[in-house]
């Protein structure tokens, strides 16, 4: 039997993210594939006695809640945002499951089928997604190492009147990129003049390895009426707690509160009060300090693995925060037929093409390096080295 689904489903497809998952399950396949922290870096222990204390204090935290979010949650949030410059109310603050239902439900709120989204190419892959969900006409505008180019934006938001920008300015997924100052002014200038909304996604900010740290776009003069700016605790305390937020104007919040409504109700009271009792008492500052310190040093091994071999094999940009190295490889290699021959290797990474709208560049492929100790590291790039050397060998054979 064929099924009525709504237009909207039919050009849905599986990200390429989660069918690897499947094989990330297989233990003896090392996974650079994944968005993932490491689970042993995780505040277990803390998080052990915060959802104990839940219990403890009585049914409250077992009942509905509000759909905005615990309100004592949103006081905190609003502390953690003044510290990074962005001025915000709590009550401005929604919080959601994970920062994904963030972009979802903002996409929800404001595309209709063929509406316009610029976005950065290669972007995220769920967020394109949702876009897609949306039917959205999802345009990339062009970029470079230090973010999108002004000119090429400036002619997109006039040819095609976009209903929002989606940006990751702080080491971005899958590239790592950091924008720069100019670039983050200049698109906020083009969004104040030609009155279009901004979507700020920040999962990684926390996650910085050099002094160069750059205000967010909600930081920056001009940001009230033009910035939406989404996070989420699943980078500094764990992803499996699924608590993120999103804050901006305030017409905006309240529509995607009414939206949250329809979609779940409130997102999990427990855990949400579990954060709340943890981030109480526990040093978040001094925890970042050390995943930084940990990720560093695993990035740095991944890349003293790449520049071990032949000079001009891989093109990289040195990352200087996230999770992510974007790699190209300078032979004809399509990535997606390396994962297969990989994955046979006992090692897992995720293709660049899926990430890309339009042209796709399938020699580069993403490596996630905070998930996997230095030790893995070494192991998993040994396998995908010689993945890479017997896909060489066959094209050469077959020439
Ligand atoms: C750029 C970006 N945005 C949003 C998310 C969603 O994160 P979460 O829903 O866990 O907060 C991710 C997750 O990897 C991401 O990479």
């Amino acid at each position: 039997m064929s099924y009525p689904f709504a237009t909207r489903v039919q050009n849905l497809t599986s990200s390429a993210v989660r069918d690897l998952l499947g094989v990330i399950q297989n233990e003896d396949v090392i996974s650079f594939a994944g968005g993932l922290p490491d689970e042993g870096l995780f505040p277990s222990y803390e998080l052990e006695q915060a959802y104990e204390k839940v219990f403890r204090s009585g049914g409250k935290s077992l009942q509905y809640g509000p759909t905005e979010g615990d309100s004592q949650l949103r006081m905190l949030i609003q502390d953690v945002l003044k510290e990074k410059g962005i001025h915000t109310a709590h009550e401005n603050i929604l919080i959601t499951t994970g920062s994904q239902q963030a972009i979802d439900l903002f996409a929800k709120v404001f595309i209709s089928p063929g509406d316009t989204v610029l976005i950065e190419n290669p972007a995220y892959l769920a967020a394109l997604q949702s876009f897609h969900l949306y039917e959205a006409n999802v345009i990339p505008v062009q970029s470079d190492s230090n973010g999108m180019l002004p000119d090429d934006l400036e002619q997109k938001i006039i040819a095609f009147h976009p209903k929002f920008i989606y940006v990751v300015p702080t080491f971005s997924n899958p590239q790592g990129k950091l924008w720069s100052k100019e670039r983050r002014e200049a698109l906020l200038h083009l969004a104040e003049t030609y009155n279009v909304l901004i979507f700020e996604d920040d999962p990684y900010s926390a996650l910085r390895y050099t002094e160069e740290e750059q205000l967010s776009l909600a930081a920056m003069d001009g940001a009230e009426k033009h910035v939406v700016y989404t996070s989420t605790f699943s980078k500094t305390v764990a992803p499996g707690i699924r608590t993120g937020w999103i804050t901006g104007p305030g017409e905006i919040i309240r529509t995607m509160v009414l939206a949250k409504q329809a979609a779940d109700l409130h997102s999990s009271s427990i855990d949400q009060q579990a954060l709340y009792y943890l981030l109480q008492d526990f040093p978040l500052q001094q925890h970042l300090s050390k995943i930084r310190k940990e990720y560093h040093g695993r990035l740095h091994s991944m890349q003293q693995l790449l520049s071990g071999v032949d000079q001009d094999l891989f093109h990289w940009e040195e990352p200087k925060g996230g999770m992510f190295l974007w790699v190209s490889i300078n032979r004809p290699i399509d990535t997606v037929q390396l994962l297969k021959e990989a994955v046979a290797n006992g090692v897992a990474f995720v293709p660049g093409a899926p990430f890309f709208v339009g042209k796709r560049e399938t020699n580069t492929l993403r490596l996630n390096y905070t998930h996997s100790t230095e030790e893995v590291i070494k192991i998993g790039m040994g396998r995908l080295m010689s993945a890479i050397d017997t896909m060489l060998e066959s094209k050469a054979n077959v020439r």
